[in-house]
């Protein structure tokens, strides 16, 4: 124990982290324990390391103004479900052979601490209210089952598409046993593969290390882009190569109408030949809080909009758009060749980013104390930042009413990204899926209500509706169970057919 503890001494020394072990003599037995083996896990000179190249970085590129080195999406990497309509049959088509063949798996990052949403679990477990109760996992969960099923019955050939799910040291536990408790939503157990990322320390700006207590580092999982690392480090690369996987839709848990591997994007990804890609909604606002697609000194990243300056933002196309539009929606296509090559090779090159944070910690007294101002750093690498590295980039614009709304805050009035935003975003698609499948909606008093309701009293609530994933993956198959028919929100349409709930507490 003696040798362990001063082995452990002379680490710290030489990392600059001794300050670390500071309360020693005051914790216990058990704890002393625990801190020896969270302190013998760590690499401090690798952590040292990470610190100053992820400052360096963030000075630098504050000093070289990113403006002048940006150029937009270049037309001939672009696919567009509504510019280039006539292709989207085939893309799909060849989207969903793939599936059929099971080359093809869905990778979901639910790694994230869900701070801004503030609840204390899995962002994934969060009932937004829809009438079915359904929580995100299960929603996904469905449109995996769905969409197997789809590629089934056009291939006449049974498929699996490998879910993998990267959760951190923070959320792995919860996130298993509540799969677990709910029979991985009619998935196979063998098929959901749970993993985890890696967790790195809080620093303040000197490079120390941050006490959250007196036997406790602050820890903070290493951003979604710590998933590179963490598909080499848990073996997932091979996993993926054992079970025949080529392409790859990566996804963020809160998206709540994300298209789980999306055959026209994974069809138009393949048919282009792309090895990496990027779905977008196309920005609109130029104040829009949305990282953009673009190219900077020739190589794809993602622009944050803190990076670049109003006059860039509103910089506009000769058809009027603005030039910087590919907004992110963190939706991701890679084959596994490019995957492994970022894991053996690129990862390593993979720069942390810095984010300045109010971290709670323990002053040299021992006291715990709550900061006012950001007093140090968590560093992240993205998910994106691997776009440098593609041989063949490819971006796929989609429509945001369609495919994204995200659920990122807790609900307050007129706020964005919230349970009530997300819900209403659900509910006006499935909506649109119903009057596209001929249809109709009928208010109390009987009377038609029109496709496009007028804003009464100044409210603009959506028609309650709730369609199973189970049943329409995308807004197929529905024209058997509405057309011609007339209902009384709510509607709910499941696998026994479609209802009225006569009661609705929405
Ligand atoms: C992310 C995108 C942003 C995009 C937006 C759209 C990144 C880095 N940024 O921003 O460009 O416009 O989504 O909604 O992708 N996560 C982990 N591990 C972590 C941190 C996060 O798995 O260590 C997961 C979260 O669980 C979540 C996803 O990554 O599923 C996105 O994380 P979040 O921090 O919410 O990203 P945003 O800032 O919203």
């Amino acid at each position: 124990m003696e040798s362990t503890r001063s082995r452990l001494a002379h680490r710290l020394a030489e990392a600059g982290q001794s300050h670390l072990v500071q309360f020693w003599d005051e914790l216990t037995s058990e704890q002393q324990a625990e801190m020896t083996s969270d302190l013998e896990a760590m690499d401090f000179q690798e952590i040292n390391k990470f610190f100053r190249s992820a400052m360096e970085a963030s000075h630098s590129s504050k000093q070289e103004k990113m403006d002048a080195r940006m150029e937009p999406v270049p037309r001939e990497v672009l696919g567009s479900v509504t510019r280039d309509r006539d292709c989207l049959k085939d893309w799909e088509e060849k989207g969903l052979r793939c599936i059929s063949q099971s080359s093809v798996a869905v990778l979901l990052l639910a790694g994230g601490q869900g701070t801004r949403l503030g609840v204390s679990y899995p962002k994934g477990m969060y009932d937004v209210g829809l009438p079915s109760h359904k929580t995100l996992f299960q929603i996904q969960a469905e449109r995996i089952l769905r969409l197997q099923q789809l590629a089934e019955q056009r291939h006449g050939a049974k498929c699996c598409i490998p879910w993998y799910i990267m959760t951190s040291g923070r959320t792995m536990e919860s996130t298993k046993t509540f799969f677990s408790r709910h029979s991985y939503f009619g998935l196979c157990k063998d098929n959901v593969i749970f993993f985890q990322q890696g967790m790195l320390p809080a620093m303040d700006y000197n490079g120390k290390i941050i006490l959250e207590s007196k036997n406790k580092l602050a820890m903070a999982p290493d951003g979604n882009g710590g998933l590179y690392r963490a598909l080499g480090t848990q073996g997932i690369v091979e996993d993926m190569d054992r079970r025949g996987v080529k392409f790859i839709h990566v996804y963020c848990v809160d998206n709540i109408l994300v298209k789980v591997a999306d055959p026209a994007f994974v069809g138009f990804c393949v048919q282009k030949g792309g090895d990496c890609g990027a779905k977008v909604v196309e920005k609109t606002n130029p104040t829009e809080a949305v990282g953009v697609v673009c190219k900077v000194d020739g190589r794809y990243q993602v622009v944050e909009y803190s990076e670049i300056t109003l006059a860039t933002a509103e910089k506009r196309s000769v058809d009027g758009r603005l030039m910087f539009n590919a907004g992110n929606v963190a939706n991701h296509f890679f084959t596994l060749a490019f995957l492994r090559d970022i894991v053996q090779t690129f990862e390593p090159q993979l720069q942390h980013h810095v984010a300045q944070k109010k971290i709670l910690y323990v002053d040299t007294q021992g006291r715990l104390i709550k900061p006012d101002k950001p007093n140090g750093i968590k560093m992240e690498k993205f998910v994106f930042d691997i776009f440098q590295f593609a041989k063949a980039f490819v971006v796929y614009e989609v429509l945001r009413e369609d495919e994204f709304s995200a659920l990122k805050n807790a609900d307050s009035q007129d706020g964005k990204d919230t349970p009530t935003t997300v819900k209403h975003a659900l509910m006006s698609l499935h909506h649109r899926w119903v009057l596209n499948a001929a249809g109709h909606f009928i208010d109390e008093n009987g009377t038609r209500v029109p496709a496009i309701p007028s804003l009464k009293d100044g409210t603009d609530l959506p028609i309650k509706c709730e369609i199973s994933p189970l049943v329409s993956y995308g807004g197929e198959g529905l024209e058997a169970l509405v057309s011609g028919r007339e209902f009384r929100p709510t509607l709910v349409i499941d696998e026994s057919g479609a209802h009225e709930l006569v009661k609705n507490g929405l």
